[in-house]
């Protein structure tokens, strides 16, 4: 299984090697570090010749508007172009589902709705109207697309994998490498990152404590209740090569030119300091030319010893790190390791050429002006229209006794939190590192467009479902999870909480037919819920632009989404691969409308 990749062409390389053979050690180990910028002043940059400047989840220059984003970025590589060699700093964020630390910015489907439309020209869209409005903020380096491929839905970052089908992610994932680094990667690409190398969808359940390293003084965010997140995989080597290695492949051959390491363990072998993976298979057999960067603190976890941690990472091929606090501890463990021979000129060499082809290819290291996207270009109606469509096509009917479609002169009883929350829609990721509900970015709500659709005057809307003595042909209300990301989305319990089956059931004395739309980063368990709906569907985090979901429940646009994972019917299904039971799945892999469905409203086979 080999990778082609395009290695930058020979010139390019002479190019590098010639800055590379001017650098100090100090410069080559700054080239190597990427620090939080909160933790770094665009002059120390200059100094210390970094690296790279992320912004985690949440982290905004300033105010976090489109300006302060543009005048933070552009002080940190106009101080980077200042230091002695004038190599300017790559600036990286997570930017997985639209520039979605930006209030304004367009926010797409989360992965799981995208891979429901298994649609790889819709991927690469949106992965490209994502990149020009990450660029139109100067970052030039996204931590997307990731290339998981969920086993067990109780893990908090199923909703980041496009699928269970590594077909499907490989497709997609491609896709999304394209869709970042665009036609002219200089002009206006943002580099893709493919990520997490690799298996991360397979953790086991109950094995999340290794990252509670007994020498970490983590904070809280990293939660002792996290239950798979960053935990033990527990697979073949065939296995993780046929199904969760695959989707690299995919990613290299479109170019790819980072991966982010994963966190967690390999038959508890540390991922991050795996030269098996990192370096023999995805550098050797895959051909890998550009550079691995480690995940947020990943290193402290791999040895109570700093100096031990670094030298395993940086020597299994890790070649940048992400440092978000106390990046001087890193550079001055870094040099003494090279000092003591622990970790040699070449490694060290081979990690800044991977950096620097990097920088080459997106046109840093020449006098390439800075990508001339207008802010115009965020939020802007051309974009939102592309995540209408994609949240339209990712939307699953799983079940429909004649409720679908809505006719356009039906008056509705509309209830349930969801129905009208941008932040619930837009789930983790947004906004905030873990998102939140509420009106926390401008966009369009289910409601909103049930209200379009129908006209404002034949929809009643009550969030709680109390609709007195009204009647009406049809009921739309939905069920939800509230937004959430990594670990502190592990869940054991994936059925409805009772106050939202509460509201279903209102609805349901109120109605002749009853939709309920579910909204959330993976399958629900719905046994609850099936015997009052005359229609279920998969809604996924659809975004800001949720009405593209009413495209379809109206017949506007025609159902076309199916399942990317499968449904379980019960808890003991959920525990994925250590849950095997004899009964099917309530949906399998690729259900979608009209299907025979396994089971009817009434729950019967
Ligand atoms: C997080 C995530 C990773 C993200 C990085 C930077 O912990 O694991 O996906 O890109 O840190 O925010």
């Amino acid at each position: 299984m080999v990778a082609r990749t395009d290695r930058p062409t020979v010139a390019t390389d002479d190019r590098i090697r010639a800055l590379l053979a001017s650098m100090t050690p100090a410069e080559k180990v700054g080239q190597m570090t990427q620090v939080e910028l909160g933790s770094i002043t665009p002059a120390e940059v200059a100094e210390r010749a970094i690296g790279s400047v992320l912004s985690g989840g949440g982290g905004n220059p300033g105010d976090g508007s489109v300006g302060a984003w543009r005048d933070g970025v552009d002080s940190f590589v106009a101080a980077s172009r200042r230091s002695r060699l004038g190599i300017p700093i790559l600036y990286g964020t997570d930017a997985v589902h639209g520039h979605n630390n930006v209030v304004g910015a367009t926010i797409f489907p989360h992965n799981i709705g995208l891979g429901a439309t298994g649609d790889a020209d819709l991927v690469r869209q949106v992965a490209r109207a994502a990149a020009l409005e990450t660029a139109a903020t100067g970052a030039r380096w996204s931590f997307a697309p990731c290339l998981a491929v969920p086993q067990d839905i109780r893990w908090g970052r199923t909703y980041e994998g496009f699928s269970q089908e590594p077909t499907v992610v490989a497709a997609l994932g491609r896709a999304a490498v394209e869709g970042w680094h665009g036609e002219h990667l200089p002009v206006d690409g943002v580099l893709a990152c493919a990520k997490h190398y690799v298996g991360e969808g397979a953790m086991e359940w109950g094995t999340a404590g290794s990252h509670r390293q007994p020498w970490i003084d983590w904070w809280d965010g990293w939660g002792p209740d996290w239950l798979i997140d960053q935990g033990d995989i527990r697979i073949t080597d065939e296995e993780m090569r046929e199904v969760h290695l695959a989707p690299f492949v995919a990613a290299i051959e479109a170019g790819a030119l980072t991966v982010m390491a994963c966190y967690g363990t390999w038959h508890g072998r540390r991922l991050h300091a795996d030269r098996y993976l990192l370096t023999d298979v995805l550098k050797g057999e895959l051909g890998f030319a550009g550079f691995v960067v480690s995940d947020w603190m990943a290193l402290e976890q791999i040895d109570a010893d700093y100096p031990t941690a670094v030298e395993r990472a940086i020597g299994a091929g890790v070649d940048m790190v992400m440092v978000p606090f106390n990046h001087e501890r890193f550079i001055g463990t870094t040099l003494q390791l090279l000092d003591d021979g622990r970790l040699t000129v070449e490694r060290v060499d081979d990690a800044v050429v991977r950096i620097l082809r990097a920088k080459a290819a997106i046109g840093l290291l020449d006098d390439s002006p800075p990508p001339a996207v207008s802010a115009e270009v965020i939020g802007c109606d051309e974009h939102r229209s592309l995540a209408r469509r994609a949240a339209a096509q990712s939307t699953v009917i799983l079940s429909n006794a004649s409720a679908l479609p809505i006719g356009p002169a039906t008056t509705v009883l509309a209830a349930g939190e969801a129905l009208d929350d941008v932040g619930i829609a837009c789930g983790g990721w947004t906004i905030s590192w873990e998102g939140s509900p509420g009106p926390i970015t401008p966009g369009r709500t289910m409601l909103d467009g049930l209200r379009s659709a129908l006209g404002t005057d034949r929809v009643d809307y009550e969030r709680d479902g109390r609709f007195g003595a009204v009647r009406a042909p049809v009921g739309v209300v939905t069920v939800h999870e509230l937004p959430y990301v990594e670990g502190g989305g592990d869940r054991a319990d994936l059925s409805v909480p009772g106050e939202q089956i509460d509201v279903v059931r209102r609805v349901r004395d109120h109605v002749d037919r009853l939709v309920v739309l579910v909204v959330s980063g993976r399958p629900l368990l719905l046994d609850d819920v099936l015997e009052d709906a005359d229609a279920v569907v998969a809604c996924w985090l659809p975004g800001t632009e949720a009405d593209g979901i009413v495209d379809v429940l109206t017949g506007r646009v025609p159902a076309s989404g199916s399942l990317p994972v499968s449904w379980p019917r019960s808890a003991a299904q959920v525990a994925g691969r250590t849950g095997s039971v004899s009964e099917p799945a309530a949906w399998p892999i690729g259900h979608r409308a009209g299907d025979r469905p396994a089971m009817t409203a009434t729950g019967g086979p």
